[in-house]
């Protein structure tokens, strides 16, 4: 009904489903039906290129396009200038060189950051950081924005990567951070975090160094991340 309602969850989903591409369309700024759902899409668009580009996926694979209802031509030419960059960029990960099981983990790491409450909760304050500010009535220009959220979006991805690398598969730190092309010291912070949440255990030791594993135990927070993803996508396909 309104591209305020595109989620980045089914964003992400179409990407895992196979798309090399995705537009999201909205109305011109200020003819939204809904007021500000275009306002809204651009701070949730934004999250999740930022999401593409930290797993390595070109982050062009994914636009908004504005237009209005009058404007078929506009339309066909965002529509097949859109095809073209994609054909050009090729199947999703070919031009990255990220493909098979590493991209399906990267795609799985993806929609679980876009699926947390953390990335859900920065999309929704995208506009009222710009307009009415934090809680401290401080207003943020897009670059201070931007800077902000390309932190959040670096540790929420991360996270999620960290816990599904480790998966069956335990590993030492220096390992993960070859593998995830980040520095080691920053793995080991994040490994404190998800240590001190319980998702993540120390284990034995590999030529002196600490083996990290995945935990056993986390239910409740997996049952609740499926719910977020449910409420997510659920309620748009009831409406078809
Ligand atoms: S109705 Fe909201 S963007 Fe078109």
């Amino acid at each position: 009904m309104c591209s305020g309602r595109v989620d980045p969850v089914l964003i992400m989903e179409s990407f895992a489903a196979g798309a090399d591409g995705v537009m999201v369309g909205a109305c011109l700024k200020g003819e939204c039906h809904y007021s500000i759902g275009n306002l809204q899409a651009e701070g949730k668009v934004e999250v999740t290129r930022r999401v593409l580009r930290r797993m390595g996926l070109n982050p062009e694979r994914l636009v908004l396009r504005m237009m209005s209802s009058a404007q078929g031509g506009r339309f066909v030419e965002y529509v097949t200038g859109f095809q073209a960059a994609v054909a050009e960029l090729g199947p999703l990960g070919s031009s990255e060189g990220v493909t098979g099981a590493e991209l399906e983990l990267r795609l799985t790491a993806a929609l679980n950051a876009v699926s947390d409450k953390k990335l859900r909760w920065v999309e929704g304050k995208w506009l009222e950081f710009q307009e009415d500010g934090n809680v401290y009535g401080e207003i943020f220009t897009l670059h201070e924005l931007g800077r902000m959220y390309e932190e959040v979006v670096l540790d929420e991805c991360a996270l999620q990567e960290i816990r599904l690398r480790l998966k069956g598969r335990p590993q030492t730190a220096l390992a993960l951070s070859r593998e995830m092309r980040i520095p080691a010291y920053k793995v080991l912070r994040h490994l404190a975090d998800l240590r001190r949440l319980g998702f993540v255990v120390l284990g034995a030791t590999a030529s002196g160094e600490p083996l990290w594993s995945a935990a056993q135990t986390r239910e409740r927070s997996s049952a609740l991340e499926g719910d977020v993803r449910q409420a997510a996508t659920g309620s748009v396909r009831g409406q078809d």
